[in-house]
């Protein structure tokens, strides 16, 4: 565990489910105030307590901006880490995708991540860290995943060119590229158990697994590590 202690704020987008959620609670228990952001308001039981969900729309500016300065107004808070989780994974193809499919997929995938990282940064006077999530399916081509991939590359190389620009800063820009996750996006998919049978460690991941790197990045054992995507995918894509 990458012990954590006084009021540092991570923001976790993507919190109401899955690894946004797994990321969420592995961060409170390394002892991290969370900021949890999703399109779905609510609450959940943390460590110490309730979390409460600020509704936003990643790929809407105005609402990621007004929920950012309106947490640190209340709270005085101290941003130091930014986990960028939510994300769309739709199938589409050259067959059928439309202008608004196209523009859904990277409106949250990829003007999300900058949205939110761009309003976070503005607080985050004494450094810190960015995880992005990416995919596999950045790396390795996917049938039926035309627009996902090509939006998940483009977050391996935000994550590296906001490493660049942010490095003066002191904030670190990593990513995390997982394989299949048992979500309950993922569980609507249908192909979990298919997917499984072709993985070398012949399972696919829990989300609390891939959350504990997410605790790793953004600690001090990743101090000097910026700019660089890893991948958890039981050894279905190695690079
Ligand atoms: N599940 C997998 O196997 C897998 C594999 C590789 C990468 N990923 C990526 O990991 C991330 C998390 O995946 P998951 O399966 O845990 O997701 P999930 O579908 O279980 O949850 C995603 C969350 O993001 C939220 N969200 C969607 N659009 C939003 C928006 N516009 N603004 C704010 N919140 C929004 C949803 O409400 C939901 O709570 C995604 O970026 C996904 O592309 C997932």
């Amino acid at each position: 565990m990458q012990q954590h202690t006084g009021s540092a704020v991570a923001i976790v987008t993507g919190a109401a489910s899955g690894m946004g959620r797994a990321t969420a609670m592995t961060l409170a228990k390394d002892g991290w105030k969370i900021l949890a952001l999703d399109l779905v308001a609510g609450t959940f039981q943390g460590p110490d307590g309730e979390i409460e969900i600020v509704s936003v729309d990643v790929a809407d500016r105005v609402s990621i901006k007004n929920a950012i300065d309106s947490y640190v107004a209340q709270t005085g808070a101290s941003i130091e880490a930014v986990v960028n989780v939510a994300g769309v994974y739709p199938p589409s193809t050259l067959a059928d995708f439309t202008t608004e499919s196209f523009r859904k997929i990277f409106d949250i995938n990829v003007l999300g991540v900058l949205n939110v990282t761009a309003e976070a940064v503005s607080h985050m006077e004494r450094g810190g860290s960015v995880v992005n999530f990416a995919s596999v399916d950045a790396f390795s081509v996917s049938p039926g995943q035309l627009l996902y991939g090509a939006s998940k590359a483009a977050v391996v190389m935000l994550t590296k060119e906001l490493a660049l620009e942010l490095a003066p800063r002191n904030i670190r820009v990593n990513a995390i590229a997982p394989g299949w996750v048992r979500t309950p996006g993922n569980e609507t998919t249908g192909r979990m158990d298919e997917a499984s049978k072709s993985i070398p460690l012949k399972r696919v991941a829990e989300p609390e697994e891939i959350a504990r790197w997410v605790s790793i990045l953004t600690g001090t054992d990743a101090s000097f590590m910026t700019g660089e995507t890893i991948v958890l995918s039981g050894g279905d894509v190695m690079r």
